[in-house]
């Protein structure tokens, strides 16, 4: 793929999460991998009205090297990029029922949510560690995601959203999504009995895709 190429399909997966109510205003952020660095979206920008032209452009040591100014959270997406080998792309939104998670206490800090799908196992995987609280910017939050994602391939931030990565950009935003659908399920099944994925049905999932 041609680097303008990525850059319009960043811009065009953000519009559709932006469209589909995944972001409002100007909250999260989305950075890709290129053979020579990464493209990020620009801080306070609408995840709607994005410019593929003016998107971040970081060099391989993460310093901006053209476009808008980046978002404030790079160390974010660093702490992915660098934790993991196979990460091609990150998302982090605000999506409202995986932060509504983020503020409920006494969850499992490594498992919050329980397998209640099967897509939710595969995109996401088994770990979804908790990080604890940081005000959103605040490049001390790195370490925490760094080494929280090295046994997963996305995390929560208390009080503040999601941070999901993928082997790919599109992956990545899939894999957002799915964390949003079973947020969604796992709120609206709170007090109720729900059937859970087995053990064994959660181990052949993690066995066949990963
Ligand atoms: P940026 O606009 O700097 O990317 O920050 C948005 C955000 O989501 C903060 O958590």
């Amino acid at each position: 793929m041609t680097e303008i190429e990525t850059r319009r399909l960043l811009v065009g997966l953000a519009g559709s999460l932006f469209t589909r109510g995944y972001s409002v205003g100007s909250a999260g952020n989305i950075s890709v991998r290129m053979p020579d660095g990464y493209l990020i979206t620009p801080t306070n920008s609408c995840l709607g009205r994005l410019d593929p032209t003016r998107l971040s452009k970081l060099d391989v040591d993460f310093r901006h090297v053209s476009g808008d100014p980046p978002s404030k959270e790079v160390f974010m997406h660093r702490a992915f990029y660098t934790s993991r080998k196979d990460v091609g792309g990150v998302v982090h939104l605000h999506s409202t029922m995986a932060t509504a998670v983020t503020c409920l206490p006494d969850l499992d800090p490594i498992n919050p949510i329980p397998p209640l799908t099967p897509y939710f196992v595969m995109r996401v995987g088994r770990r979804l560690p908790i990080v604890p609280y940081y005000r959103p910017g605040n490049p001390q939050m790195e370490e925490a995601i760094h080494n929280a994602a090295r046994n997963a391939r996305a995390v929560l931030l208390a009080n503040h959203g999601p941070v999901v990565c993928g082997k790919t950009l599109t992956d990545a935003v899939y894999a957002a999504e799915e964390l949003e659908e079973a947020a969604k399920l796992f709120i609206t099944l709170r007090g109720v009995e729900a059937r859970l994925l087995s053990p064994a049905q959660v181990d052949d999932l993690v066995a066949t895709f990963g």
